[in-house]
């Protein structure tokens, strides 16, 4: 049985008070918790939100990491350097990262290396732009960012790893999946690592929807089969919204 993720991805909001703020809010709810809380708060805020969080059972992540292990390289920062925050998750190829960071599917691949190589858990986002679903082509684009960035690596060292499925079109603007575009997806990405891998290694791999989650969408998504909770942008910034969505996955 996967136990339902919750993931809030704070992107570039916040400051040092109301990241601070937000994560006590949803700390002094933790007792309610079932399912998994995962917070990715911007990098300057990692070590104060991690604090904050320190004896709950909410884990947090970086929203991004360098391709590269360590050197010359002026504002990035490393697999390494987070593992030594003790940082344990990392996304990977947000759809965002993609497409403003010029973020190609090589350059994922390589970042999922080095954050694999550091025992970091990556969640690995995919998805398609809005041209791609409207052509009817979002199974064979998805496909081809799990293949160019994924399907090298094995089992073991995969198995720590949690895939978003974000339909492009969905973040941001309102307009989420609808329950049966999410659940087709979600089926299609399982069936294409039961293929590569095993049925019994797809099986416990958590997949989750991100695009417009909310409170008022949530239960119907969270109610499809293969939706194993969400990586939720705009709602995660506001502590209700984002523990009523915790709520509609238990
Ligand atoms: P959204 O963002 O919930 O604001 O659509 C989701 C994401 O980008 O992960």
């Amino acid at each position: 049985m996967r136990k339902k993720i919750i993931a809030g991805n704070w992107k570039m909001n916040l400051d040092l008070q109301t990241a601070a703020g937000l994560a006590k809010d949803i700390v002094a709810h933790e007792g309610s918790l079932k399912c998994e809380v995962l917070l990715f708060p911007s990098f300057v805020f990692l070590e104060s939100v991690k604090n904050i969080l320190n004896k709950s059972k909410i884990n947090i992540g970086a929203q991004n990491c360098s391709h590269r292990e360590n050197g010359a390289f002026t504002g990035e920062v490393s697999a390494q350097q987070l593992k030594s925050l003790g940082i344990e998750y990392v996304l990977i190829g947000h759809s965002e990262r993609r497409e403003h960071y010029n973020e190609r599917n090589e350059i994922l691949k390589e970042k999922l290396k080095i954050a694999l190589k550091y025992n970091l858990k990556p969640v690995f986002c995919c998805g398609e732009p809005k041209q791609i679903r409207e052509a009817n082509g979002q199974e064979d684009f998805v496909l081809n960012q799990l293949k160019e960035s994924l399907f090298g690596f094995s089992a073991t060292e995969i198995s720590n790893i949690i895939i978003a499925y974000e339909p492009v079109w969905a973040i941001g603007t309102g307009l989420n999946a609808t329950a049966e575009q999410a659940s087709n997806m979600h089926a299609f990405i399982r069936k294409q690592f039961a293929k590569k891998y095993s049925d019994s290694f797809s099986a416990q791999l958590p997949i989750l929807y991100g695009g417009s989650c909310n409170p008022s969408n949530a239960k119907e998504l969270f109610s499809c089969p293969d939706v194993d909770g969400s990586l939720v942008g705009g709602a995660s910034l506001n502590a209700s919204d984002f523990l009523a969505i915790i709520q509609a996955s238990q």
